[in-house]
């Protein structure tokens, strides 16, 4: 039975990622972070699974990543866990860097110094693009605008370097922006997305966003983690960009998501400059054909249709609990 190790496994990626490798009849052991209150809501429901293991530890803290490795001898690992949100990266750099550049070289030295043979999946992001103009490849120019685009940046090098320098089966896969059901609540689209829930049901009368303007490429989270597992799979080491090739700006989404219920979004909306940030990323839309070629790999559920599904999704679960 292969063994997988996930860092981040309580976040979005990581939850449905450990619902595909338990499928795929995977021994899966993830870390998660101590914290006064339990925040394992996404993987509550695989609780019971036999063949899922949860440990204690962090990417800050190398001890406990040199032990974890040594102990779960891993024939994959998927390095998920991150400070993934880039305003809050402007308010802690250090931690931001810490934990998505050094934390992914911890990891690795500690796959190195244990002598094993893994893969390892690096979770890039087309934040590292920045400033270079869409559409982005794996040979577009890296031009970071952010604390969290530049950890992640010397993350993508680092696994690079550890691939070519240690013969090590190391990917990195550049990410598009990707959103579900379990999206973080401070995200942009689930922002929307629960903001016109709570609207829709007279909860809640306006919803204050930042930059309207910016454009994103959005897909849908659980077609991104069969992409990270296709990556390790091929015969060869390399890096892949996943995107839905399609540029939408938050006015777009934010107006498909009202509309969806039948609400026009200018109503609703206000502008809220704390949500702007000190350098703004204007437009990532990827370019995936090298993961389609290679890895069979293709986006189905395009922007429009995730906002529906996000919408849906918050409706159905907001009218629950006002229900209670
Ligand atoms: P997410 O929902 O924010 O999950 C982040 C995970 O990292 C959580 O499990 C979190 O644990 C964990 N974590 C945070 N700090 C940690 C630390 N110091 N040590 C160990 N674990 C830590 O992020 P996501 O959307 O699933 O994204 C997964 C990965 O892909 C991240 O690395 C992100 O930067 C990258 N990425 C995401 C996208 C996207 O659009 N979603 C695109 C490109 C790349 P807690 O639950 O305890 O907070
Ligand atoms: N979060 C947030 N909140 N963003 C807002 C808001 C708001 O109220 N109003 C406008 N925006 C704009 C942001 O300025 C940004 O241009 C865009 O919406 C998307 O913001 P986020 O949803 O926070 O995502 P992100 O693109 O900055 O980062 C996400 O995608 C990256 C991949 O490109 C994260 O998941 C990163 O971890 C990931 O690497």
């Amino acid at each position: 039975m292969k063994r997988a190790f996930i860092t981040g496994i309580t976040g979005q990626d990581g939850s449905y990622l450990a619902e595909l490798l338990l499928e795929k009849g995977y021994d899966v052991h993830g870390l998660v972070r101590r914290a006064s209150t339990l925040n394992r809501s996404r993987i509550d429901h695989l609780h019971d699974n036999p063949h899922l293991t949860l440990h204690y530890g962090d990417l800050t803290d190398g001890v406990s990543l040199v032990n974890l490795i040594h102990k779960i001898e891993p024939h994959e690992v998927y390095n998920l866990g991150a400070q993934s949100h880039v305003k809050v990266s402007f308010e802690m750099p250090e931690y931001t860097a810490s934990t998505d550049a050094v934390g992914t070289l911890r990891l690795l030295e500690a796959i190195r110094a244990a002598g094993i043979d893994c893969r390892f999946y690096q979770a890039s992001t087309s934040e590292m693009f920045g400033a270079t103009p869409p559409p982005q490849s794996e040979r577009s120019a890296f031009y970071p605008r952010s604390p969290y685009g530049a950890a992640k940046l010397y993350s993508h090098w680092v696994t690079v370097n550890y691939r070519e320098a240690y013969d090590l089966f190391a990917v990195s896969g550049i990410l598009f922006n990707h959103e579900s059901p379990r999206r973080g609540e401070s995200f942009v689209t689930r922002k929307i997305t629960l903001g016109v829930a709570a609207i829709k049901l007279g909860v809640q009368e306006r919803l204050e966003l930042g930059n309207l303007d910016a454009i994103r490429d959005w897909g849908y989270a659980p077609e991104y983690v069969e992409g990270m597992w296709r990556m390790l799979q091929r015969d060869e080491p390399d890096d892949y960009v996943l995107a839905t090739g399609v540029g939408t700006s938050v006015r777009e989404f934010c107006a498909a998501a009202f509309t969806h219920v039948g609400l026009d979004w200018e109503e609703h909306v206000s502008h809220d400059s704390r949500y702007e940030r000190p350098t703004e990323v204007d437009a990532l839309i990827g370019d995936a054909s090298k993961a389609e070629s290679l890895l069979g790999w293709k986006a189905q559920t395009m922007p429009s249709e995730l906002a529906a599904l996000m919408v849906d999704a918050d409706l159905e679960k907001m009218a629950r609990l006002i229900e209670r």
